[in-house]
């Protein structure tokens, strides 16, 4: 490219996301109201496939009884692999992607992005697709005091124009955008849970202080919201000292919520469940207001794969995703039953030989269910 292509692309870039802006809103679904609730489910890459098998007999199992009813639906959605997704040259093939645009909600595993080259990571995908503009992860460690929930923004920021960036001879230039409504809508989510869940302590994660304009315009809408709960203490932190914050015992437990924008919440999100265990601890919900996506926060753990110890790999992430896809439907007495069983459930998963296998571990908590 030349600075004269660049600059027309910058121009197409920018038509579309005012493009995006205006498509924006759409009407909450309320499951209470759903006589059927289509659960897809995806399988993924690398591990993904194990993990979901054993994750899909727990729903089997907890929702036995409305599924009998006709009133909850586990639908496969077969496609979303690595090899299909190249072969057809899209990070989610036309044909998946109407598939899944026939669910509610979605359980996946892991799908892989191979690093470089041009096709975009089926996850960034979905969540743009799908407008699921809201990354939530908790993370809760009761020994340590631990209570958070980080509110990342899922649909802007780095990601949405990450692969569309520009080469110039010697240079190479990428996006990230911030918008109005889409901080909004992230900021609002945020302080609604800590309202409906008699939490205190907001904290918004930027770089506000070098990304002017972006983090500068998330920041300053955070604090537009934030006028609506003045029962919620709100601090401002930098992402680099947050990270270190999230390592300082008896400081790091003030910390409730967080909101965040994508890739702080991304990287920030890892650190917070390797303290919690392990990203292999972690589940992350999806949400938008049409629909929402369950996932493991993990990847598809090629190097398990590669080793032959697929067959141990750790379900409880993509466990914990369920429990929060069973609350998002309004399932609740199930996400608790399962959060409960996952609490007490003895077998150890080490994601080697020493430890349970995947399928020992969801053998022994149905036996808790
Ligand atoms: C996550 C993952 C994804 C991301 C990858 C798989 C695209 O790391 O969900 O945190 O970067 O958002
Ligand atoms: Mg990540």
């Amino acid at each position: 490219m030349d600075i004269n292509q660049a600059s027309e692309a910058f121009r197409v870039l920018l038509q579309e996301q005012l493009t995006r802006l205006e498509k924006m809103n759409c009407e909450k679904t309320d499951f209470t109201k759903k006589d059927v609730i289509t659960i897809g489910v995806i399988d993924g890459d690398g591990i993904g496939p194990i993990i979901t098998q054993h994750a899909t007999r727990v729903l089997e199992n907890l929702l036995a009884d409305k599924i009998a009813a006709g009133k909850i639906v586990l639908k496969k959605i077969e496609g979303l692999t690595l090899q299909n997704r190249l072969a057809q040259g899209k990070p989610i093939p036309d044909d998946v992607l109407a598939n899944i645009k026939t669910c509610d909600v979605l359980l996946k595993g892991p799908t892989e992005t191979p690093m470089g080259g041009t096709l975009e990571s089926a996850n960034v995908t979905m969540r743009r697709e799908l407008d699921l503009y809201a990354n939530v992860r908790p993370v809760c460690i009761p020994e340590k005091n631990i209570d958070w929930i980080f509110y990342r923004e899922n649909t802007e920021g780095e990601y949405v124009l990450g692969s569309r960036g520009v080469e110039l001879p010697g240079m190479a230039v990428d996006f990230k955008v911030i918008t109005d409504l889409g901080t909004r809508r992230i900021a609002r989510a945020a302080f609604e849970y800590a309202r409906q869940n008699g939490k205190t302590h907001l904290s918004v994660v930027t770089k506000a202080n070098i990304m002017k304009k972006t983090d500068g315009k998330f920041t300053a809408i955070c604090h537009e919201i934030a006028k609506d709960y003045p029962e919620i203490t709100v601090e401002d932190y930098y992402i680099d000292i947050m990270t270190a914050n999230l390592l300082i015992e008896g400081f790091r437990e003030k910390f409730q919520v967080f909101v965040l924008p994508n890739l702080y919440g991304d990287i920030l999100t890892d650190e917070a469940a390797q303290i919690q265990g392990g990203v292999g601890t972690a589940g992350s919900a999806n949400i938008g207001d049409r629909y929402a996506m369950f996932e493991a926060i993990h990847g598809s753990a090629p190097r398990l794969i590669a080793a032959g110890l697929g067959d141990y790999a750790n379900p409880t992430s993509i466990l914990k995703a369920a429990a929060m896809l069973l609350r998002h439907i309004c399932c609740t007495a199930e996400a608790e039953k399962l959060e409960a069983a996952l609490e007490k459930c003895p077998v150890k998963v080490t994601g080697d030989r020493d430890g349970a296998t995947c399928a020992q571990f969801a053998d022994a908590l149905m036996q808790i269910l």
